[in-house]
């Protein structure tokens, strides 16, 4: 007879956005035609720059005749776009990493899920507080999180690194030690980034307690502030301690056309064995590789043309960042984020649940935002709003809000 995963069984409902939109329809059925403002959704809305449209119509060409026809992609990726990514993502920033290391994947949110497959079920992991939920989740279903507690809504076996307005949203460093430590900066709910020296500290931390540190830095190419690392391998010996997770949907507009990739530095050693390794016989065995035309696309972005449309793009969202954050600051909301990332991070007002805010600012504003509890316990109390809506939508939800 057959058995399954029991820990899938485990995993508390994800109620979060399926509760927001039964909010909205049954909002929407009470005032039909409401002009409702949605800035809850972490999707980008601007279309594909015309480079990276014209490298996929190029792509698909040349998968049309004989001559040019591409199968199977190596087990990496193309050299092309892993010399694309070791030169501009690395190399500009005085970064050497080798083809060998990139490992190029469908997007940060399968290797972000994935990579537990290359460490122990006895690992301890640590996470912030409020998170990206794949992290957690992930290590539910491997097993790796101990019982659940329902009331804390928090995990035996996890770590959890709260950030909050009392520590300027930058985790601290644990009490106990953790094996496995996921950060993602610029952070995704709260929009905060930590600066090269304290991540320094992270990675000092880590290579003195055998750790590993997971760096997710999907919203690199937000960051606007000088001291903010654009990579975890600007801090000193983070090769030895660090995988780093990229992706394309969030400076490229790809979230539905699909690329990111993983960096291994091959440094990385559990004892003698080398992660990269392990990670390069897993990604061979279980993955077969982003489609040609996608990785095509991808090299765009780092062309010349690529790289200044895709910014006007970034430019276009962190306009409507600042116009979200400006405009609560002038409407007296405690708001960070918004600066380095395209989330704002606001404190709801009157000691507020996140869910209170949330009925009360689509009732009053037809304004949609995420409650921050549904990021994590310590998430209660702050409330989430992107900067990829059209700006004239922004300006107008920030209107309304301010006229509240
Ligand atoms: C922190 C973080 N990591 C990863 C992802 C997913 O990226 P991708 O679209 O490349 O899977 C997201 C998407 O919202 C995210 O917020």
């Amino acid at each position: 007879m057959f058995k399954i995963n029991d820990n899938y069984t485990k995993l508390p409902g994800s109620y979060l956005f399926s509760t927001i939109s039964k909010k909205v329809n049954t909002f929407t059925t009470a005032n039909p035609g409401a002009d409702i403002i949605r800035l809850g959704i972490g999707d980008v809305t601007l279309p594909l720059a015309p480079k990276v449209i014209e490298a996929l119509h190029s792509a698909v060409d040349e998968m049309g005749t004989k001559e040019t026809f591409k199968g199977y992609a190596p087990d990496l990726g193309y050299e092309f776009l892993r010399q694309a990514i070791a030169d501009n993502d690395y190399k500009s920033r005085g970064v050497d990493i080798a083809l060998d290391e990139i490992f190029i994947s469908d997007g940060a949110k399968s290797d972000s899920g994935n990579i537990g497959d290359i460490f122990s079920v006895d690992n301890k992991i640590a996470v912030c507080d409020p998170v990206y939920p794949v992290y957690v989740d992930t290590n539910v279903m491997a097993g790796r999180t101990g019982v659940y507690d329902s009331a804390t809504e928090k995990w035996s076996n996890v770590i959890y690194m709260p950030c909050t307005n009392d520590n300027n949203f930058a985790p601290e460093l644990p009490g106990e030690t953790p094996d496995i430590i996921y950060l993602c900066f610029p952070n995704n709910p709260t929009g905060s980034t930590i600066t090269k020296d304290e991540l320094q500290a992270w990675v000092d931390y880590a290579l003195k307690e055998r750790a590993v540190i997971i760096y997710d830095a999907a919203y690199e190419a937000y960051i606007s502030e000088d001291n903010v690392p654009h990579t975890i391998y600007e801090c000193m010996g983070a090769k030895e301690c660090a995988i780093e997770i990229r992706s394309f949907s969030k400076n490229a507009g790809f979230t539905g056309t699909r690329l990111g990739f993983t960096v291994i530095p091959k440094e990385l050693k559990s004892n003698d064995v080398s992660l990269n390794s392990l990670w390069a016989r897993r990604h061979g065995t279980k993955f077969n590789g982003a489609p040609y035309i996608i990785q095509k696309a991808g090299a765009a972005v780092y062309t010349e043309e690529g790289r200044k449309q895709t910014q006007e793009q970034i430019d276009y969202y962190m306009n409507n960042a600042k116009v979200i954050r400006e405009g609560l600051i002038a409407a007296g909301y405690s708001v960070s984020g918004g600066v380095n990332a395209p989330y704002i991070w606001l404190k709801t007002p009157d000691r507020m649940t996140s869910w209170e805010f949330f009925d009360y600012l689509l009732n009053e504003a037809k304004v949609v935002g995420t409650p921050g509890s549904g990021f994590g316990p310590s998430g209660e109390g702050y409330f989430r709003l992107t900067a990829f809506g059209t700006y004239e939508n922004t300006l107008e939800a920030i209107e309304r809000i301010k006229s509240l």
